[in-house]
């Protein structure tokens, strides 16, 4: 590494998560930790290895190359979920590589009774959410497809909620979709049949309503596994499995009034020390954040000001120095942009929330470029 930028990923930090949600759960009930977009970018590799440590034997992933590549890297036990849309040859490699696909429209549903081979699925239901799934109303239809081809193993049934925030409320939407889904897997008996729709915000919400009540419904988490909880912090603090650091590597004086970065955007009111920090938008700083936020050096803030670059952005260190030699003995520190460090820690939804944006954005877009580094 010639350039000290990275994104430390804490393993036992995910193991601590997923023990806290796994414990609130019955023993045989549906447990499928989300692992797509390359774990959302805390590397799909380590992380489905860490998860298989304890136990963890399904993954859900959102393409059939994610699943694929888990399979090449040696994850040839494991229950691969793929929440996609497929086409025959995709679903020809569903079969190859025992993938589960979690078929979500009736084209697809027919595309497979074409391919003649016995394969399980499990079906997404569209209970609210209107991206993937099939409807109630196609129910009759898809019995009847399954009947004449018994090559199709239905084992499950889920669906995917899309206010899952709403889950305390009283006309919560969240709550009517697992009415609807429990209805519809009534039409869809069987004996060894899982029943799935909780995302993280949906277990949280259930969590606080008494878990008990919501066993018959299986478990799909990823933003809280990963250490986010905007939903319902007061009940359970993950731990921040992502942290993204970078470096101070190089300051200069400049003087009140004097434009810093592109277009000028940001004027000190005061002469002061920039920091130019080794660490840009196609790192996943998102330039929305320009003159918004502040990081962390050595525990002490800083705001980021002017526009960020590509490749660095630039802090303000008026704050903490008083002069030049102060500014250059932070030279090399490391400059915390959210997740912790020895010296403190700094909260991803704060900067999700001056980006405009939510934590998963900000997450799964840390560059390609940014190396992880595991602990
Ligand atoms: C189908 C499905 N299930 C579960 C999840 C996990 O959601 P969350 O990260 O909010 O727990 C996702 C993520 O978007 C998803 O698409």
């Amino acid at each position: 590494m010639f350039r000290q930028t990275f994104a430390k990923i804490n393993l036992l930090h995910l193991k601590y998560n997923i023990e806290f949600i796994r414990s609130h759960l019955s023993s045989d009930q549906f447990l499928c930790p989300m692992i797509k977009a390359n774990a959302y970018g805390c590397g799909v590799i380590p992380v489905a290895s860490a998860l298989r440590d304890v136990n963890i034997r399904r993954f859900g992933v959102a393409l059939v190359e994610e699943a694929v590549e888990l399979r090449e890297n040696g994850f040839q036990q494991e229950d691969i979920y793929v929440f996609s849309t497929f086409t025959q040859e995709s679903l020809r490699v569903c079969k190859e590589l025992r993938l589960t696909p979690i078929v979500g429209s009736l084209d697809d549903l027919i595309l497979l009774s074409k391919l003649k081979e016995q394969i399980s699925i499990h079906l997404m239901f569209n209970t609210g959410m209107q991206r993937l799934g099939v409807v109630n109303e196609d129910s009759s239809t898809i019995l009847k497809l399954l009947e004449n081809n018994p090559q199709i193993r239905l084992m499950g049934i889920c669906t995917h909620l899309a206010t899952a925030e709403d889950f305390s409320e009283e006309n919560s939407f969240a709550k009517s979709q697992l009415k609807e889904i429990s209805s519809i897997r009534s039409r869809f008996s069987s004996s060894d049949f899982h029943l799935h729709a909780l995302n993280s915000a949906g277990f949280m919400g259930a969590l606080d309503q008494g878990i008990e009540n919501y066993k018959e419904y299986g478990v799909r988490p990823g933003l809280l596994m990963y250490g986010v909880n905007t939903f319902s912090p007061q009940i359970f603090k993950p731990k921040p499995v992502m942290s993204l650091i970078s470096q101070l590597i190089k300051i200069q004086k400049v003087n009140k009034g004097q434009g810093v970065s592109y277009g000028h955007t940001w004027r000190p009111a005061r002469d002061t020390f920039i920091g130019v920090v080794a660490i840009g938008y196609a790192d996943g700083v998102f330039r929305q954040l320009s003159s918004k936020i502040e990081f962390l050096i050595k525990g002490h803030k800083v705001k980021l000001v002017g526009a960020v670059c590509m490749d660095y952005l630039m802090v303000d260190l008026g704050d903490i120095v008083q002069s030049r030699s102060e500014a250059e003995n932070l030279i090399g520190e490391e400059v915390l942009l959210f997740g912790e460090n020895l010296y403190g820690s700094a909260d991803i939804t704060n900067v999700a929330e001056n980006a405009g944006t939510n934590s998963y954005d900000i997450m799964s877009r840390v560059g390609v470029r940014v190396p992880r580094v595991y602990s």
